[in-house]
């Protein structure tokens, strides 16, 4: 399966974002992955819509638009008429799962679904045929520059063996000293935050990344 990197703005600059969005993309990083936090769902608060349509002039890369807040389905037309072009909900954050992801389409928008490290990986079964991607948290939500939890990896196994064509991401704690087992479970979108931001060299961070030996 094809291999993309979602850059995570989550480690970048919050001063200097749109710089951050145009360099990972020169870098090449095809997504850039937007975490959106509430302060509730998460114990941390980063962006809402209005910083995703500042950015959106800047770069072409695709919107990943991660949403670690409660009852996604309230925000998802402004992140959408923001200019996401793939929206993520987790499954623990509603309780209409099937709702939010059919409002996701109404926008002409790509849906994702996410569970968090302790959910199991079985949850997501029921509507994997109804979303574009499924997203594997492999730290708790919340903060960049966690550690790999290799349970996580397990969960991508068993989707992988069970959908093999589905696009699969991994959030969280992805480096380049890691990412050879991260193929090797099948994950295919490779989430990167410190990783790149902390480097001082992205470009050979995302391009070693995507070209093992
Ligand atoms: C964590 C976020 C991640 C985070 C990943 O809740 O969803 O996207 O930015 O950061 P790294 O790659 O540093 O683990
Ligand atoms: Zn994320």
């Amino acid at each position: 399966m094809k291999k993309i990197i979602a850059s995570s703005v989550l480690s970048a600059d919050f001063a200097h974002l749109a710089e951050a969005a145009q360099m990972v993309e020169k870098c090449g990083a095809e997504y850039l992955h937007i975490d959106v936090m509430d302060g509730h769902f998460v114990p941390n608060i980063t962006l809402g819509p209005v910083v995703v349509q500042c950015l959106r002039p800047f770069c072409k890369s695709v919107f990943d638009v991660h949403l670690m807040i409660e009852n996604p389905e309230k925000y998802i037309d402004a992140f959408a008429d923001a200019g996401a072009d793939i929206i993520t909900i987790h499954l623990e954050s509603t309780d209409d799962v099937k709702g939010a992801i059919d409002k996701i389409h109404a926008k002409g928008k790509k849906a994702g679904i996410t569970v968090k490290p302790k959910t199991p990986v079985e949850a997501v079964f029921p509507y994997v045929d109804a979303v574009e991607m499924v997203l594997i948290m492999s730290v708790e939500p919340g903060f960049g520059g966690q550690s790999l939890i290799p349970e996580c990896l397990d969960k991508i196994r068993v989707l992988r063996e069970k959908y093999p064509n589905l696009d699969i991401e991994i959030d969280g704690g992805v480096k380049v000293d890691n990412i050879d087992k991260v193929y090797e479970s099948g994950a295919n979108i490779i989430v990167a935050g410190s990783a790149v931001f902390c480097s001082n060299n992205p470009a050979k961070v995302i391009e070693s990344m995507l070209n093992r030996p």
